[in-house]
């Protein structure tokens, strides 16, 4: 992604909570694509929608999630930072959208057919029709590149379909096809730390299976002294890692943390038992979470400024949606 004319365009569902793996699988991707592109990123507060909510979690949780994204070096001054609910584009563009997106497109949608598991008729319209918001996110702003992680590549090549349909069927040049762009730095996904083969996740019951950006440097050092290992040394080469999740999940985390690759991580540690790698992998996480923590406790205090940002974000991504919602209305005959 070199080109300099490229638009970032990615949201994040206000959940309140961040840990390790938001911060290295998602946020600090963003983080460095600020000086390589015109960014714009949201919280994704009407995606918070599609599932059941509490109203004073979803409000607490978007100025909680700005905060984190802000104390994780998203920087207000380079990127456009809003909450998706304060543009009413979004809501009407994906209304327009729906009536290109198909039933059948959305109905191989692996995210819906997981979340909705066995209740599909209990499960609500918006958690069906949440790609076409999403494909409304990415086109209002004629992205080029949406970095996603893998679990979400899907619904970037719906949005490509949704466009090429809409241009081909009103015979328009208007929306322009965006590329998922999954790489930029780490493609680890980060694991529990109880479980290798889940990922790490908030609604994970265990508190030891997550380093929040929250927690202090004790405690972050005790849960990853903690975490679920094998008993034998680090191996010389990634592949040898394949059979061992747990092994492969610190050793990723560590690459992700430091920005080196797995193999340069190996030829470090090949041969050292976790009683070595341990402790080393709790300081290179320590370093980057405990200027994050205290930064965010004190955007915690400053909730005006907070808002200010966002309204800014808000003012800025309206200008340049604006224009693209119209020619969208005009095409459609809604002028
Ligand atoms: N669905 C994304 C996720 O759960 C969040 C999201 C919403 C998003 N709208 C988007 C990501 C637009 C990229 C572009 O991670």
């Amino acid at each position: 992604m070199t080109e300099s004319n490229a638009r970032v365009v990615s949201g994040i569902q206000p959940t309140g909570d961040l840990h390790l793996g938001n911060l290295l699988g998602a946020i600090l991707r963003w983080v460095r694509m600020q000086d390589e592109a015109q960014c714009l990123f949201f919280l994704a507060d009407l995606h918070a929608l599609t599932v059941d909510i509490d109203p004073a979690e979803l409000r607490a949780n978007v100025r909680e999630m700005a905060a984190a994204l802000i104390a994780s070096g998203i920087d207000p001054a380079k990127s456009i930072l809003f909450r998706q609910s304060a543009i009413p584009a979004h809501s009407e563009l994906c209304w327009i959208l729906n009536g290109t997106a198909r039933m059948g497109w959305l109905n191989r949608m692996t995210q819906w057919k997981d979340k909705a598991g066995k209740n599909r008729e209990g499960a609500s319209v918006a958690l069906f029709d949440y790609p076409v918001l999403q494909a409304a996110d990415i086109l209002l702003y004629q992205a080029t590149h949406v970095p996603v992680g893998e679990d979400q590549k899907q619904h970037v090549e719906l949005t490509r379909d949704i466009a090429l349909k809409f241009n081909n069927d009103f015979d328009v040049e208007l929306f322009v096809v965006p590329e998922p762009f999954i790489g930029g730095g780490t493609t680890a996904r980060i694991m529990s730390l109880r479980d290798g083969k889940v990922k790490m996740s908030k609604s994970d019951p265990s508190d030891m299976s997550r380093v929040q950006l929250t927690d202090s440097d004790d405690e972050i050092a005790q849960k990853i002294r903690k975490a679920k290992t094998d008993p034998e040394p680090l191996p010389d080469n990634a592949d040898a890692l394949e059979a061992r999740p747990e092994a492969k999940n610190l050793v990723g985390i560590y690459a992700a943390v430091t920005g080196e690759s797995i193999d340069e991580v190996l030829s470090r540690f090949a041969g050292q038992g976790f009683g070595a790698f341990k402790p080393a992998l709790a300081e290179v996480v320590v370093n980057l979470i405990a200027p994050i923590r205290q930064r965010l406790g004190e955007l915690r205090r400053e909730p005006d400024e907070l808002d200010r940002i966002l309204a800014h974000g808000a003012a800025r991504a309206s200008e340049i949606g604006a224009p693209v919602l119209a020619r969208a209305r005009a095409a459609v005959g809604l002028d």
